[in-house]
């Protein structure tokens, strides 16, 4: 058994739960979740997504940090060397490889999302100075943005600057240290939002649209949306958290870091619901009487109604600008993770450095991610399956390539590895119950809640 990486290693436990939530927290949270949520009618969808996190999420995230911590490696090569060992055939690399691309394609849009958000913040960091105009309306102020392929193509490539900068320094310098100092950063901010929307007199109705479930909403696609979704904001089924986990210390407790990753994670997607849907009702459908609740936003729901409401309240200005500056650093911690599995490949199967690898990981991701920033104006005619470039690439990897890699990865811990290694990884002192109840979920019932819910992508029902 490995005890270290070649890569460098956590220096805590509590460093490795900040990495992980650091990843896990990300505008999957802060934009993706409030967007579809709108999108998928409020409560049932909230539900079903929280049942996702407990009986796909979990059972993923621990096999994902064991077989990394068993493994010691890049995914590939961790799943390589676990395959022989276990006498089982090579292609199950095949896991890591889908996980490399579905990584690169997310990364490619996350990057220009992100970017939107660093623009937000200057603007209104401009504003705030006296030097910018205010937003009067967000809108056009969006709109103006996507149809400006130059200057999304500059937010997007600073973003991606920022990110390659903390992973050519690797895991101790670069990656260890930022979120240490940005993670704690980020949750005060989100704290202070929430105060600000419990005064907005919207905060039950945001407490209702959120929780009370209307079953009438369900739909297949509802589903494959918040299992996607489940996947997406705990980084899951690219292999991201198994990167993370070969630089995770022997003697740490997986089944306890794992909960409070979920637990955190979880927690910041609700209290920015909580945030948010407060301030769009009492921003945007109170003034509005024709709107009866709250509209289904899009991509651009942060983007279009927040601002409208910053435009209003008192310091706004303000609390615009530390928004967008908890968005962007939220964002940075995750793309982080996502640009690492490629990098820590390519360091250990060619010659190049820690620097080189990072900068042909970023550079390819850039060049991908020009696909998203055009589909907002030169190809925004554009449509794949009836969606645009950016959505279409979205749907592919979150709602069909990571809950592939998440059955794989079930697959691979419950089934290849042998019940001593698991036992040994997760916990020796388990109580057998406890680990029997993770193995026969890993086994059989989180991949067979994921194909049930993949095969009515396929029209099966
Ligand atoms: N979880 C992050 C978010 O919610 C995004 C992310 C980072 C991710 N790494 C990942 C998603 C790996 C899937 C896989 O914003």
């Amino acid at each position: 058994m490995q005890t270290s990486s070649i890569h460098g290693m956590w220096s805590s436990r509590l460093a490795f739960i900040l990495a992980a939530t650091g990843s896990a927290v990300g505008l999957g949270n802060i934009w993706r979740f409030p967007y579809i949520t709108s999108e998928n009618g409020g409560g049932a969808f909230v539900l079903i997504y929280l049942l996702c996190i407990l009986a796909v999420g979990l059972p993923v995230m621990f096999s994902e940090i064991l077989i990394g911590r068993r493994g010691r490696m890049s995914p590939i090569n961790s799943i390589r060397e676990l395959s022989d060992d276990a006498g089982a055939t090579r292609a199950w690399m095949g896991l890591g490889v889908i996980g490399v691309i579905a990584g690169f394609l997310i990364l490619s849009f996350y990057s220009v999302v992100a970017g939107w958000t660093l623009h937000y913040g200057f603007l209104y960091a401009k504003e705030l100075v006296g030097a910018g105009a205010p937003i009067t309306d967000p809108g056009e102020t969006f709109g103006s943005l996507l149809g400006n392929a130059g200057e999304l193509t500059f937010w997007h490539g600073l973003f991606m600057i920022m990110t390659v900068g903390v992973v050519a320094f690797g895991v101790e310098k670069g990656l260890e240290r930022a979120v240490s100092i940005l993670m704690p950063i980020l949750f005060v901010l989100l704290l202070i939002l929430l105060g600000y929307s419990m005064n907005t007199g919207y905060f039950q109705e945001a407490v209702s649209f959120l929780f009370k479930p209307d079953f009438s909403q369900v739909s297949g696609p509802m589903i494959v949306t918040a299992m996607g979704q489940a996947f997406f904001t705990l980084s899951l089924g690219m292999c991201a958290i198994m990167t993370y986990g070969a630089y995770l210390p022997s003697d740490v407790n997986i089944p306890r870091v794992g909960v409070t990753i979920a637990l955190a994670d979880t927690a910041v997607a609700l209290v920015a619901g909580l945030a948010i849907f407060p301030i769009v009702l009492a921003f945007i459908v109170a003034p509005n009487p024709e709107l009866t609740g709250i509209p289904a936003g899009g991509p651009g729901l942060i983007f279009e109604s927040l601002p409208l409401a910053f435009s209003t309240m008192p310091f706004g200005i303000l609390f615009g600008m530390l928004f967008f500056l908890l968005l962007s650093v939220a964002a940075w911690t995750s793309s982080i993770s996502l640009m690492e599995p490629a990098t820590a490949y390519l360091v250990e199967s060619t010659n190049l450095s820690r620097k080189a690898s990072a900068l042909v990981v970023a550079g390819l991701a850039w060049t991908l991610g020009l696909a998203s920033v055009f589909s907002f104006n030169i190809w925004s005619e554009v449509t794949i399956g009836g969606k645009d470039i950016m959505s279409a690439i979205e749907f592919v990897a979150a709602d069909i390539m990571l809950p592939i890699g998440g059955l794989l990865t079930a697959l691979f811990a419950g089934w290849v590895l042998s019940r001593k290694i698991t036992r040994e990884e997760l916990d020796q002192k388990m109580p057998d119950w406890a680990f029997q109840s993770w193995l026969w979920l890993t086994r059989i019932v989180t991949p067979a809640l994921i194909v049930v819910v993949m095969a009515s992508i396929l029209g099966f029902f």
